[in-house]
């Protein structure tokens, strides 16, 4: 059978035991993983959802110690020093929200407001990174899948520190995070 998942009614007689969705992108943009999982969740309550959480967070780091430099053939591989800053989660996609939003019609949902360290050193730019657990200890986090990669916000915001970033979900065709910036006063 083949249906619309956004509206597909689940038959009250014969609820499912777990519900699988993967209509997702990185930073859950693009695809409809959110309002899948929420329609269906909102059905059939007592199911298990797969995956269990999806996590959005933001965070600093310097792209050039990202990922471990190019090295000629017999040549040491240096440790990967990453340099990150974490600065929180953004929004979750989990039972928890899902309950959490209940009650919600419109079209766009809540998510966190962060702020930015003042006086940001040039190196640092700001990611969103995407971490899926899919159920207990199986998970997909940094690099791990193309769901993985760090991406850069939405608008593409240049910040200088000190900004306050606030993050709603917005809905729709084209869903996923929205971010407005409050700029630090003076
Ligand atoms: C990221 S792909 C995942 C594919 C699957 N995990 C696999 O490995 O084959 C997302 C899939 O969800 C389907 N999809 C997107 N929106 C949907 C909707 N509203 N209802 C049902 N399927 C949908 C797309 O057609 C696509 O096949």
């Amino acid at each position: 059978m083949q249906a619309d998942a956004t509206r597909y009614r689940i038959d009250p007689a014969r609820p499912p035991h777990v519900i699988v969705t993967e209509t997702m992108n990185a930073a859950l943009r693009t695809e409809p993983q959110v309002a899948i999982a929420r329609h269906l969740v909102k059905q059939a309550p007592g199911a298990l959802l797969v995956p269990e959480r999806v996590t959005v967070r933001a965070c600093l780091l310097d792209p050039a110690a990202e990922l471990t430099p190019p090295v000629w053939p017999g040549q040491p591989v240096p440790p990967l020093r990453r340099d990150r800053i974490e600065l929180g989660t953004v929004f979750e996609l989990s039972r928890a929200t899902i309950v959490a939003w209940h009650g919600i019609d419109g079209a766009t949902l809540p998510a966190a407001a962060i702020t930015v360290p003042p006086a940001l050193a040039p190196r640092y730019a700001a990611r969103l990174m995407t971490r899926i657990d899919a159920f207990g200890p199986h998970r997909l986090d940094g690099y791990e899948s193309s769901l993985n990669l760090p991406q850069r916000l939405p608008g593409r915001p240049v910040l200088g520190g000190g900004e306050r970033l606030v993050f709603d979900y917005r809905l729709g065709s084209e869903p996923g995070l929205a971010c407005r910036v409050a700029r630090p006063s003076a």
